[in-house]
């Protein structure tokens, strides 16, 4: 049928009115909709989500980061850029990234997680999917033994369900109760899911003094033969670190079997730290406190440090732990 130039007219009407209905509406509708979008993406640039635009490892800077600011841990440093990448560029993990730290006061465990941290995380530190566990500040009491396990596995449980990608840094880990570190283990084996939720995208960083001493004998046998701190590699520390982990009655690695199952991945040793990077570490804090670094300054605060063993003044009895706040006193 052929339409009649007023049905036509009238149709044209019609159709104009309808769009002319219609129109504030699609056009609310995809306001609304590129509102929300906007939206979505405002909420996903601001609030901190377990995405790729929050959590992207930097490899290359954690390598720059770890050269450029750590201190006198060559061996520290290599075995951690090669545990991290590699853990970071599986995308098939057969288990969780497992790395125990361990070394003399002031050498830097601490320091290190945040660097490692801030190379996944955008957020670093504050990062909510990073969680910061201190023995004896949030497990004080063995007789509250029972309830921590429970909520520690809660928590690991929670928050890995939530993010796979999430870290657990365990500080003081000499100083925890045996039983809560049995209680994780299993969140650090093999399994491929445990109650539905896998682990093996998860970090876990233990730090402890544990072995300390041993890696000092070490770094003094060097010292006294005249030989090249640079020299020391893993091989002359691992044998002497896990041993003293062993025989150590104080540390709660003693009674568990994180060892004998092999659960941590690595042994990473922390070197006592020399006067030589006691003096760099205090130039860096200078120029942290927004100050020029200054060379006199940082000599005079170094050489009223401690420095041990009595005779031979080698290594720094707190290693860069006070000097931020000693620097004050000189500056
Ligand atoms: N090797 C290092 N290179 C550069 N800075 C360091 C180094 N070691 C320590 N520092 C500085 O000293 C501060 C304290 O060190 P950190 O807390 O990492 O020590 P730690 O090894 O955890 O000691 P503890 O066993 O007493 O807990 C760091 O925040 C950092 O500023
Ligand atoms: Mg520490």
């Amino acid at each position: 049928m052929k339409a009649s130039g007023s049905t036509l007219l009238r149709y044209v009407v019609l159709t104009s009115a309808l769009v002319g209905a219609f129109e504030p509406v699609s056009t609310a509708v995809v306001a609304g909709m590129g509102a929300a979008a906007l939206g979505r993406k405002l909420y996903h640039y601001l609030y901190e989500n377990c995405d790729g635009n929050w959590i992207n490892f930097n490899s290359s800077a954690l390598e720059v980061d770890l050269q450029a600011k750590l201190f006198g841990q060559h061996v520290a440093t290599r075995v951690i850029l090669k545990a991290v990448s590699g853990f970071m560029n599986n995308e098939n993990p057969k288990k969780p990234l497992v790395l125990s730290l361990h070394g003399w006061t002031g050498t830097g465990k601490n320091f290190v997680s945040q660097l490692i941290a801030e190379s996944i995380y955008r957020k670093g530190m504050s990062s909510g999917f990073v969680h910061l566990f201190t023995a004896t500040a949030h497990f004080p009491h063995e007789m509250h033994l029972e309830s921590y396990k429970t909520q520690l596995q809660q928590w690991i449980k929670g928050n890995v369900t939530n993010c796979p990608r999430s870290m657990f840094i365990f500080d003081e880990m000499d100083k925890m109760h045996p039983g809560l570190i049995d209680s994780i283990k299993p969140y650090l084996d093999y399994y491929e899911t445990l109650d539905g939720v896998s682990y093996r995208q998860a970090i876990f960083i233990f730090l402890s003094n544990a072995g300390g001493e041993n890696i000092v004998q070490v770094a003094l046998d060097f010292w006294t033969a005249g030989r090249d701190r640079e020299e020391i590699e893993l091989k002359h520390l691992e044998t002497a670190l896990s041993l003293s982990v062993f025989n150590n009655k104080n540390s709660g690695f003693w009674h568990t079997s994180l060892i004998d199952k092999n659960l941590v991945d690595y042994f990473v040793p922390f070197l006592p730290l020399e006067y030589k990077h006691v003096v760099q570490c205090g130039m860096a804090e200078m120029h942290a406190k927004g100050r020029t670094p200054d060379m006199d300054v940082v000599d005079q605060m170094a050489r009223d440090m401690s420095f041990f063993p009595k005779e031979e003044r080698v290594f720094a009895r707190q290693g860069c732990k006070v000097i931020s706040s000693r620097l004050d006193f000189y500056i």
